[in-house]
């Protein structure tokens, strides 16, 4: 029988034995890599992708957080990269080409879709954005000219949970391939490559790292797009910096403990503000009312801390006087820290196939790791300074 997740997340990547029984891998930095002989200099020029070979292509620091990585998500072996954004631009091109059309989700991630409305569309690679709760019916978009299809799941403003089984199905009998940003489950709660995902990246910035300390990223493939991954990222002279490889690494052997906390919190919050008269809406994938709530019920193993909720129609004025006064709750972007978040959001901004109805104001909370009574606190201060700006 293989090992458990949580069993296997504290021992993959790791090597007591060829460390003198130092429990972590160390640190190595590198640039160049000295060969005993002619011969070894040869061998290891043929084998780029195996072993230590030049610094800029990894070091054993660097191996060990993409196994662990590789292991979390169930993958066949994984890429470092020096950030979440990084990874997302690696893995689309490594399969996109000029004439090609890329299908992207309407709820991604900000500046995925800055890449690909600016250096994607200059490369002569079309981008047509699709409604996050499509599922099959996106066959009806696939064209010969289609090579990627990119999910992100849950989206991480508005939190559609997509079918990503349906999607990947009419992806691969279009001949797409299929790109997915896995950075909510953090990998953990999400088996991509179960639901017909190609190659999965992680901003490993947010709950990998946990501490809001470092910027990393990782894109995990299948033993058929693996080569081509780690070509392009090699192309583009990706490097992720040893240190920060360490932390991510060490980072991942605490991720399902925290996870399992941050994701406590959350739900106490959520289902807290969801009684709120304040509260129009609370967008949690694990709650009902969340769109694709009945798809996260089936294909998701847990949630996370990220979540969002619309208020009822306050002023900007009240809202920032909601979230000036915080005391716990930090105004702060990214996520993934062990500490709690509070931001306004807008995705009207960012949505073209299904534009964003909603006109109140929108936030984002991540859970983070405090006593839940303490930001339940912290919210109810909040909640009366919104209505006394009102
Ligand atoms: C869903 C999602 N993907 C990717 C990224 C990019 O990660 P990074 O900040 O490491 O570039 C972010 C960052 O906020 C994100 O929220």
């Amino acid at each position: 029988m293989g090992m458990k997740k949580d069993t296997l997340l504290l021992n993959s990547g790791r090597k007591p034995e060829d460390h003198h029984g130092i429990v972590n891998p160390p640190v190595y930095h590198a640039s160049t890599i000295i060969r005993a002989s002619v011969e070894a200099y040869e061998k290891a020029e043929n084998t780029p992708f195996d072993g230590v070979y030049y610094g800029l292509h990894g070091t054993p620091t660097t191996f060990a957080f993409e196994e662990a990585v590789a292991s979390l998500e169930d993958g066949y072996r994984a890429v470092a990269t020096c950030s979440g954004l990084a990874a997302i631009a690696g893995a689309l091109l490594a399969f996109l080409k000029a004439g090609d059309r890329l299908l992207m989700v309407d709820a991604a991630y900000s500046p995925t879709r800055r890449l690909c409305d600016g250096l994607l569309a200059g490369f002569g690679i079309e981008t047509t954005y699709y409604d996050p709760l499509i599922g099959d019916g996106i066959a009806d978009l696939l064209r010969k000219e289609t090579a990627a299809v990119f999910v992100e799941s849950p989206g991480s403003l508005t939190f559609e949970v997509q079918d990503v089984a349906a999607i990947a199905k009419a992806a691969h009998d279009a001949g797409a391939t299929v790109i997915m940003d896995n950075t909510w489950s953090a990998g953990l709660y999400f088996a991509p490559f179960d639901h017909g995902v190609d190659v999965s990246i992680q901003a490993a910035t947010k709950y990998i790292g946990g501490h809001s300390d470092l910027i990393l990223g990782a894109i995990t493939a299948t033993e058929e797009t693996f080569a081509r991954v780690k070509r392009t990222c090699v192309s583009l002279g990706y490097h992720a910096a040893p240190d920060d490889c360490y932390l991510g690494l060490r980072g991942l052997r605490t991720l399902s403990t925290r996870l399992a906390r941050h994701q406590e919190t959350g739900l106490h919050l959520a289902r807290w503000l969801a009684r709120r008269p304040e509260v129009d809406r609370i967008l949690h994938p694990a709650l009902p009312g969340c769109p694709g709530h009945e798809v996260w019920k089936r294909d998701f193993t847990g949630a996370c801390g990220l979540f969002g909720l619309v208020l009822k129609d306050y002023s900007s004025e009240a809202v920032a006087a909601m979230l000036d006064g915080m005391k716990v709750l930090a105004i702060g972007e990214s996520w993934g820290g062990y500490e709690s978040l509070i931001l306004p959001t807008k995705p009207a901004r960012n949505r073209t196939a299904v534009p964003w109805s909603a006109t109140a104001p929108t936030l984002r909370i991540h859970a983070g790791l405090e006593d839940p009574e303490d930001l339940i606190d912290d919210l109810e201060k909040g909640l009366a300074r919104l209505n006394g700006a009102a």
